[in-house]
């Protein structure tokens, strides 16, 4: 009755996820802040701020204080975890008093942003305050068993970053990581539309393309979206069709490095855990595991069975919030 309430908390660059046991994800929202720039002061996170970006007037902009994989703005980070805990703690009453947390951090965060991170989740007022790897929170979400000795793989594609990890016997045995993930097929699509038709579209609509008639490498049927931008030569409003397979041709390097970053993972992992990852094959985490086709295309390119977690956007923080009980046995966890 007096027990502890444990919360996990999933920092993505691109979304914030929060999860506790008894309630599952209690929070879900994209990973903005809306700033007024004359007082210095929130004015909104999350969606309520994603709706803001590129749409606002002077002195307030929306800004994503985590990109690519990093803490670009370790104190607007800082006001969006408050917030974060703000909101969880409504969403779950009184019951949320002195909770113990675990916290995913972005992989690119160095040791004193995560010591930082940790401080500024113990200031919001948690009781103890762990941090996780992210794959291995992905594992775990995604109903690996990482405390057994057999090579679970996991591909988590991310907005800023994929991270690709062998764990075993509830350490990574190998990983890697690259700054390639959703943000950047985004870029390469808003670059593409630049070059191609001099039009300029914002991130949502890059995003919105991507999620619709993105693929990843594989033969598909032609699919046509149009959409609307800024005529770079008229200043103009303007519209074009555009076509999945030059969408797919605009990502393709991206996903090629995706590719490479799990073959050089396989290919260094420990031969007696080889036999295992050729049987159970690797999980795909995080929004890039819904992209069209990847599940495919990359079961045809590493020959090995490839899997989609059950809930891709939520495994980290699923994992993140069921990780307490083997945080001690977990290696590579730091304090
Ligand atoms: N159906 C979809 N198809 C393709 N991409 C998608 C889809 N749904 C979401 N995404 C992309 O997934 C990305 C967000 O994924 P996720 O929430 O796992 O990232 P994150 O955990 O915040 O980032 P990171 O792990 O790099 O810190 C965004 O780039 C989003 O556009
Ligand atoms: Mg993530």
């Amino acid at each position: 009755m007096f027990s502890n309430t444990e919360i996990g908390i999933d920092l993505g660059t691109a979304n914030v996820l929060v999860y506790t046991k008894n309630k599952g994800i209690i929070l879900n929202e994209p990973s903005v802040v809306a700033m007024n720039t004359d007082t210095n002061q929130v004015v909104a996170v999350g969606m309520d701020a994603k709706n803001m970006i590129g749409k606002t007037p002077g002195n307030i902009v929306a800004v994503r204080p985590l990109r690519d994989g990093v803490i670009a703005d370790f104190d607007i980070t800082s006001q969006l975890l408050k917030q974060v805990m703000k909101k969880a703690g409504k969403a779950m009453g009184l019951s949320l008093r002195k909770p113990d947390v675990v916290v995913c951090t972005p992989s690119g965060a160095t040791s004193v942003e995560r010591r930082a991170i940790h401080d500024a989740v113990k200031g919001c007022g948690a009781k103890n305050v762990h941090l996780i790897e992210e794959p291995v929170a992905a594992a775990i979400g995604a109903d690996l068993p990482v405390e057994e000795p057999v090579a679970n793989v996991v591909v988590d594609i991310g907005g800023g970053t994929t991270e690709v990890a062998i764990i075993s016997y509830g350490g990574v045995v190998n990983s890697n990581t690259v700054r390639v993930g959703g943000d950047l097929f985004d870029d390469n699509i808003i670059q593409y539309v630049r070059k191609k038709y001099n039009l300029l579209i914002g991130e949502r609509t890059a995003e919105e393309i991507k999620i619709e008639i993105g693929h990843a490498l594989v033969e598909h049927p032609e699919l046509k979206k149009d959409i609307r931008g800024r005529d770079l030569v008229t200043g103009l409003p303007k519209t074009v069709t555009l076509s999945s397979k030059e969408i797919q041709q605009a990502m393709r390097e991206s996903l090629l490095h995706i590719l490479e970053a799990i073959r050089a993972t396989l290919e260094n992992s420990p031969a007696e855990l080889s036999g295992d990852i050729v049987d159970r094959g690797v999980v795909l985490t995080g929004g890039g595991a819904l992209l069209n086709g990847i599940q495919e295309w990359l079961s045809k390119e590493i020959i090995v069975p490839v899997h989609i977690a059950p809930n891709p956007l939520e495994s980290v923080a699923i994992g993140t919030g069921r990780s307490l009980k083997f945080i001690n046995q977990l290696q590579k966890v730091s304090r």
